[in-house]
């Protein structure tokens, strides 16, 4: 339960719904081929949904995959590790593949994948994130599209989770507690 913490906005549904519509375009201007989209649970389930109606509005054709992949300890601490809690279930084998995450902040998640599709024969390997931490990485990876750079804070909803809390939020912010407020 969320009890007496509140969640201040930092992008709304509106500032969201643009910048994912023109992401959609961004990506159909690298002209994907055979694209699979590959969503990374459970984070990125409200992106991936949002996006993928913008990729057919942008003329896209894109098949769907899920990764359920885990990185974090319950909490907001890293365990390091990358473990695999369901494979996707298509041959990447000489497609584009785009992997789309929540965010993108140490690399771990997202390096683990890339490396795994490549090494199973994807052509091209691109990375879409709703947001990006700058300076928290902890492998060399970027993003090839990127909603937003975000404060280096801890944010919550529109897939994102404090302790399974917050996920349904429409809208991406941070926690703040009453002590925080005082
Ligand atoms: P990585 O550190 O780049 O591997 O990120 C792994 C995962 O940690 C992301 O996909 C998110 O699910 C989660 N994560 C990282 N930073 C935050 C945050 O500020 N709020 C919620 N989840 C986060
Ligand atoms: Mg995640």
């Amino acid at each position: 339960m969320s009890g007496d913490r509140k969640v201040k906005v930092l992008y709304d549904e509106l500032a969201i719904a643009d910048r994912t519509e023109a992401l959609a375009r961004e990506i159909a201007a690298a002209k994907p081929k055979e694209l699979l989209v590959v969503a990374i649970l459970k984070g990125s389930f409200m992106f991936a949904a949002d996006l993928l109606r913008a990729l057919y509005r942008a003329g896209m054709e894109p098949q769907v995959e899920f990764f359920h992949l885990s990185s974090y300890l319950e909490g907001t601490v890293s365990s390091g590790a990358v473990k695999i809690l369901r494979d996707i279930e298509s041959s990447v084998r000489d497609r584009d593949v785009l992997l789309v995450d929540d965010i993108l902040e140490s690399g771990r998640t997202l390096a683990f994948a890339k490396d795994l599709l490549a090494a199973r024969g994807a052509r091209r390997v691109l990375i879409c994130t709703m947001l990006e931490k700058p300076g928290k990485r902890a492998v060399p990876i970027d993003a090839d599209f990127v909603g937003f750079v975000c404060p280096d804070v801890f944010v919550v909803g529109y897939g994102m989770d404090v302790a399974h809390c917050y996920r349904e939020l429409p809208f991406i912010g941070r926690v703040v507690t009453a002590q925080d407020a005082a």
